[in-house]
């Protein structure tokens, strides 16, 4: 939900500026602007509907010289997407330029107060109301800049993190954040701010993440002040970012996606590095270890979650239930948040999110946490405001993930659950030694078996091409593999905009039978486990009501293949590992039909990547 990038120091601003938005442009690509001050200490905003390369077209012929800069790439909460709604806003004397991600709950209280005092806006935005308060709380009683953005924010209800630039003050960029990320690069000589690391990686390693209620000044040439919006002075805590620059180009593949559902092999034996033994007969995670009375005693998981990550939590219920004999409910973090539920201090709730700053998902902890559960937390964004808010938790080490449908942060949170499980039930005692070792067995050789399932992408791609102009698609699965058929409808949704449904397989009859006709595709996952001949059935209804289908089998299954139109074989393994394997085709599936179909894989129409807005 918007990037937000800034820059003061010796080079040129701009380059830096609009590089990082290039690289922040997946959490928003409705509008772009850039602010600069120049030599001559003017202060100049350009922004323009559309993507970056828009804003690029547009300033090609003004003048974007200045080593001090901020710039956004929005996703529009507040006002339509066009050129008044992009962000840098301008206060009322234009002296003062802001941009922002997040939302200012409260604007049309503050607006009001601000219009019956004579200011007037240009856009629709609850931005350009935060730029105009602070002006005014500055010019009401003669404060300093710091000041009166500290005061403003305080009365600010909602989220935020912004960046300020001031005319005529080419050598500070004022920034603050609450609930939602920002961070501050330290370089040397020159200072960075973006919403993420990977504007900043390119050019230091060394970054600050602000807390809520923290204020940034950066100033040229200075250590920059941390404080709060009480106007208490912070300790600097610099950290050493791991993120490495090659994880931010798209490597030689057409797109994002593509190059994240490549490389499931290596992340997640990443993700498994260091946490199962050579041998492979033994799992620890240091974040369970450290609290494993806990586990031992919790009464029930709560998993919260949203999108993607809730599907991931859905599989971590079969695993828990199974191997920790716990009960264990999944729920939407948007719902569990404003649902009064009831959460007792022996619970445990787990936080599943790629991004580590979905809003709903901080809420829930924050609710969690209130009523005194145990929180853990299931993060890929090392530093991002999950992991900073939860007690204890375990990343997922896949790497950045750029493309907007998640695809390599599932495959690790499902093994990151599965290791969860493995340990836990084995602290409990409630997973036989056999399966136990069995199944981490498997697990360390499921990077091998999904090379196996991608070696498969030409057949799939040469699959997708039949189905590509299909406008409703079903997807069906039983046991941990319901989960991924939810999965493989929401990326079909997500990029090829192509209506999907994903159902328990058994459910159909319930209803959603009466959808089926020879143009309505069943994507259905049957490979050979205890659930199989019920599947069977349900693929056998679905022929008798002329469907076509496209099943997802077992490595030399027959009985499925004589009966269905196309078939995807993968490798067997153990049930609960199934979803790591039947996920990938699902994943190849969306990508090729969205690729026929000329859509924009990676940055999908009116998604974001990191949904910091509720
Ligand atoms: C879909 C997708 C989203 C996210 C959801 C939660 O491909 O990526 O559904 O899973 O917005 O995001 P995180 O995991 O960052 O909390």
């Amino acid at each position: 939900m918007c990037g937000i990038v800034g820059y003061i120091g010796f080079r040129e601003a701009y380059p830096v500026l609009i590089k990082g938005l290039h690289r922040l442009e997946y959490r928003g690509y409705d509008s772009a602007g850039v602010a600069l001050i120049n030599e001559r200490n003017n202060l100049s905003v350009y922004k323009s509907k559309g993507r970056v390369q828009d804003l690029e077209e547009y300033v090609q012929d003004k003048d974007t010289s200045g080593t001090i800069g901020i710039a956004h790439t929005r996703w529009a909460t507040h006002g339509e997407p066009s050129n008044a709604n992009a962000h840098p806003h301008y206060s009322q004397s234009e002296s003062l330029a802001l941009i922002h991600n997040g939302i200012i709950e409260n604007y049309a209280v503050l607006k009001a107060q601000l219009i019956a005092n004579g200011y007037t806006f240009h856009s629709s935005t609850d931005t350009e109301v935060l730029v105009q308060w602070i002006e005014y709380i500055r010019q009401l009683n003669g404060y300093d800049l710091l000041t009166a953005v500290q005061i403003a924010l305080s009365q600010v209800v909602g989220a935020y993190a912004i960046a300020l630039l001031e005319k005529g003050n080419p050598d500070q960029i004022i920034a603050a954040r609450k609930s939602s990320p920002l961070v501050v690069g330290v370089g040397k000589g020159e200072f960075f701010l973006a919403s993420d690391a990977s504007p900043i990686i390119e050019y230091t390693n060394k970054v600050i993440y602000l807390d809520d209620e923290e204020i940034a000044v950066i100033r040229r040439d200075q250590e920059p002040k941390i404080i709060t919006l009480t106007n208490v002075r912070k300790p600097l805590h610099i950290k050493e970012l791991e993120m490495n620059l090659s994880e931010l180009e798209r490597g030689g593949y057409p797109h994002f996606m593509l190059k994240e559902i490549f490389e499931q092999p290596e992340t997640l034996k990443n993700c498994m590095s260091g946490r199962i033994n050579v041998e492979a007969t033994n799992v620890t995670l240091s974040g369970i270890i450290d609290h494993k009375d806990k586990f031992i005693q919790a009464k029930r998981i709560i998993i919260v979650a949203c999108g993607t990550s809730w599907h991931a939590g859905l599989i971590g219920k079969y695993l828990f239930e199974e191997f920790c004999r716990v009960p264990v409910e999944v729920e939407y973090a948007s719902e569990f948040r404003y649902r009064h539920p009831v959460i007792h201090p022996e619970d445990i709730v787990i936080a599943i999110s790629q991004s580590g700053e979905t809003a709903d998902s901080l809420a829930a902890i924050e609710l969690a946490r209130h009523a005194g559960a145990f929180v853990y937390g299931i993060c890929n964004v090392v530093g991002s405001s999950i992991p900073r808010n939860t007690h204890s938790g375990s990343y997922t080490h896949c790497g950045h993930e750029i493309g907007v449908a998640s695809t390599k942060a599932f495959t690790a949170q499902i093994t990151v659950l599965t290791m969860m499980a493995l340990a836990i039930g084995k602290e409990k005692g409630k997973i036989s030694v056999e399966k136990y070792l069995a199944v981490i067995k498997e697990l360390s050789h499921i990077p091998e078996k999904i090379e196996r399932v991608l070696a498969l992408n030409k057949s799939i791609k040469k699959l997708s091409r039949i189905f590509t102009y299909a406008r409703n698609f079903i997807y069906l699965g039983r046991g941990y593999n319901y989960p991924i058929a939810l999965e493989g409808a929401l990326k079909l949704k997500e990029i090829s905009y192509i209506h999907a449904e994903g159902y328990p397989a058994a459910e159909m009859k319930h209803g959603p039978i009466a959808l089926i006709d020879n143009e309505m595709p069943v994507v259905a996952i049957a490979t050979h486990n205890t659930v199989y001949e019920k599947v069977v059935s349900n693929i056998q209804e679905i022929k008798a009501r002329n469907g076509r289908v496209i099943a997802i089998v077992t490595e030399g299954d027959k009985s499925v293949k004589s009966l269905v139109d196309h078939c995807i074989e993968i490798p067997s393994t153990e049930e609960c590992l199934e979803p790591l394997l039947t996920s990938i085709p699902l994943q190849l599936i969306a990508y090729h039909i969205a690729v026929n179909k000329n859509r924009d894989v990676d940055m999908p129409r009116n998604l974001a990547k990191s949904v910091t807005v509720e």
